[in-house]
């Protein structure tokens, strides 16, 4: 159907960036901006491009199109890391590698949910989920983990968790685990479990979806190297599930970017050997980082058991829209994420990442955030 020059519904319900309103803010501001409301590392990663020994691969592995499932000695390295680290009883077949977990989600998205189905969300969520339940016209029905079983309906397709979750760094326990397989084994639904924070579990040890009992055979599983291993940048995430699934998944990937960069994916591998002392060290500086923030800032929030934010809760000072406080601190040079982006109830609250910046930018971002509060 013509409809030039309108774009397609999709394509207008997706929600565009949610730092907008506070652009003009920070334009007032004259010095160093501290940015405390992306979800990144400071850290340098384990390994890197120039870790990579290039000389020693001939131009095919490396300037011909890839494997649209990923480079065979990547995916081999994932599914041993699966079962050895995650209880994952996966073989290669079940690994699919993904432009970071954003893809791998998107992906496993389009694969399970139908234009009209819904998708079920635990609150609060990763943002970027619901714009692409939007995209693909699926219905995302944002709920807590109480509200779970009363909310499934004929139409609910999946149920999408994040633990450790982005914002507000919760962790699911086993037990809270085996509740949801037991749903989604009674309603027939697919599990989407983003652990793209697996490595950052601080005073609870991370238990992945899939090893749950009964779960293998509907779970889809997303890990990134973005957040494990500091490479954001270089785009590589991964998603693992039944073959079935993951053979769809792949047409999916397939359809969108043939392969993923197989550089990226040589960069990947160099990390996943090489990490180990890595992800030692990144957990001990988060964990400091967490504690250092915590303590240092003056408006509450829970000390949350893994991730990389503070859920910053706002409400006693402005009830249920915080923006008026997030302008201000805009305006004196930090930025922090507005609640309202990770669901319909959280206004009130917003994210503060403390991976992002150093130690010291840390407390000088805090010390503008407690001014602004002092002030209010
Ligand atoms: C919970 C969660 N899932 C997925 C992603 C996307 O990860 P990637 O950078 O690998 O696309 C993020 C990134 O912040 C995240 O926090």
């Amino acid at each position: 159907m013509a409809r030039f020059p309108d774009v397609s519904t999709a394509g207008t319900r997706v929600p565009a960036s949610i730092f907008a309103r506070l652009r003009e803010h920070l334009a007032r501001f004259p010095g160093d901006v501290i940015p405390l409301q992306i979800g990144d590392t400071h850290l340098a990663p384990p390994s890197g491009l120039a870790e990579v020994e290039w000389a020693a691969m001939t131009p095919a592995d490396l300037y011909a199109y890839g494997s649209p499932n990923g480079c065979a000695p990547l995916v081999e390295a994932i599914a041993d890391k699966a079962r050895t680290a995650n209880g994952i009883e996966i073989t290669t077949a079940g690994v699919q590698i993904a432009v970071g977990a954003t893809h791998a989600l998107s992906c496993t998205v389009q694969a399970v949910c139908d234009p009209g189905d819904e998708l079920i969300l635990l609150t609060p969520h990763w943002p970027l989920i619901r714009g692409m339940a939007l995209g693909f016209h699926v219905v995302p029905i944002e709920v807590s983990l109480a509200e779970l079983a009363g909310a499934i309906t004929p139409r609910t397709s999946a149920i999408y968790l994040a633990t450790p979750n982005n914002p507000d760094g919760e962790m699911l326990s086993r037990a809270q685990l085996e509740a949801i397989v037991e749903i989604a084994v009674r309603h027939d639904l697919w599990l989407v479990s983003d652990e793209v924070y697996e490595d950052y579990g601080y005073d609870a040890a991370h238990v992945s979806l899939a090893s749950i009992p009964g779960a293998l055979e509907r779970t889809v599983t997303v890990f990134s190297f973005a957040k494990s291993y500091a490479q954001a940048g270089l785009r590589v995430g991964y998603a693992l599930g039944p073959e079935g699934l993951i053979s769809t998944i792949k047409k999916l990937v397939n359809h969108s970017v043939y392969n993923v960069p197989v550089a990226m994916q040589r960069a990947a591998l160099g990390a996943l050997r090489a990490g180990g002392p890595f992800l030692r060290e990144a957990r001990a500086s988060y964990v400091a980082a967490r504690d250092r923030s915590r303590a240092r800032l003056i408006a509450p929030a829970a000390s949350p058991p893994g991730g990389a934010y503070l859920w910053v809760d706002f409400r006693g000072l402005t009830g249920d829209d915080c923006m008026p406080i997030l302008e201000r601190c805009a305006a004196h040079g930090v930025l922090l994420a507005p609640g309202s982006a990770f669901g319909e109830r959280c206004g009130g609250f917003a994210r503060l990442c403390y991976t992002g910046v150093t130690p010291a930018r840390l407390d000088e971002g805090i010390d503008r955030i407690n001014t602004v509060l002092a002030h209010l």
